[in-house]
């Protein structure tokens, strides 16, 4: 038990934190994990309790940050027990109904704003969205732009829905259910952007407990873990205006093999900060 009667200061309880974290093998910067721990349960920023004084914190925010850090030590993710990630600079509402938004994926975001920056009125899917990270961000992103946002879950639906309340653009991003691009029958955009499954299905059962948390729906790419570009290299060009484009972000090591699938065609690799080839960037061509 790190609580105490007297109820500890902030530094106090970021220094028990720290340790109950140090050791774990999830965790790599348990300081900066605990940080987070103390700045979200009393809703100050850490600059903000370091530089107050060494008044105690309730002792129920001790408590509940010991249980956080305790879950967190056993490998679950820090994202879904706080509730929220950040992507793009933004807040997003995450628990387990949603893959939690991952930096890499910021690419496909900064992609599209790089290419419709300058267009009047641009529209874009975000298919497989998720926590709708992508389709939000686009649209803080770019003023004038709508997105329609497409998943076969339900229940991620619910949670990208509140994100889009939460940035105030429920009007500006439309969510539809269904498989990949069905939902998105007779419409046409200027850009799709996707970020599909991508694991290989036998994989699955011996991720570490991190992976092990979010929805199999959302890791799941198939025997393979190709399966999802597959049909998107099937159907991609049906929803693009001439001149549109598509990005799809694809998992380390599967370029190559995606590229294969993809058939020829005008096409752009992004790689992330890691160097790793992490979109891949295709041009719908002014004509069929
Ligand atoms: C890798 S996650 C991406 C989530 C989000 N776009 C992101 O980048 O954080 C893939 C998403 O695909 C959805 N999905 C799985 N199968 C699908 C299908 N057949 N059609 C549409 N979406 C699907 C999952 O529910 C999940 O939200």
């Amino acid at each position: 038990m790190i609580t105490s009667t007297d109820g500890l200061s902030a530094r106090e309880l970021h220094r028990a934190l720290t340790s109950l974290l140090t050791g774990s093998p999830y965790v790599t910067a348990p300081g900066s994990e605990a940080a987070w721990i103390v700045g979200h349960l009393s809703g100050r920023s850490w600059a903000q309790l370091l530089a107050g004084t060494g008044t105690p914190l309730p002792p129920d925010v001790s408590a509940q940050a010991e249980a956080i850090a305790l879950r967190r030590r056993a490998g679950e993710p820090l994202q879904y027990l706080l509730g929220d990630a950040y992507f793009y600079g933004h807040r997003f509402l995450a628990d387990r109904r949603v893959l939690i938004p991952r930096p890499e994926t910021e690419l496909l975001v900064s992609v599209c704003a790089e290419r419709l920056r300058d267009r009047r009125a641009p529209v874009f899917a975000d298919i497989a969205t998720g926590s709708g990270c992508i389709a939000i961000s686009v649209v803080l992103e770019l003023p004038h732009a709508r997105g329609v946002a497409t998943d076969l879950s339900a229940s991620a639906l619910e949670v990208a829905l509140k994100n889009a309340r939460l940035h105030g653009v429920e009007d500006r991003v439309e969510f539809r259910q269904g498989h990949l691009l069905e939902p998105l029958k007779g419409l046409l955009f200027d850009a799709l952007l996707i970020n599909p499954p991508y694991i290989p299905s036998g994989d699955i059962a011996s991720l570490g407990p991190e992976l092990a948390a979010e929805p199999v729906m959302a890791l799941d790419g198939g025997p393979d873990g190709l399966d999802f570009y597959r049909a998107i290299a099937r159907h991609w060009r049906d929803a693009l205006f001439p001149g549109g484009f598509m990005a799809c972000e694809v998992g380390a090591g599967q370029m190559p093999e995606v590229l294969r699938l993809m058939g020829p065609g005008r096409y752009r690799v992004v790689p992330d900060l890691s160097g790793v080839a992490r979109a891949l960037v295709a041009e719908r061509g002014a004509v069929r």
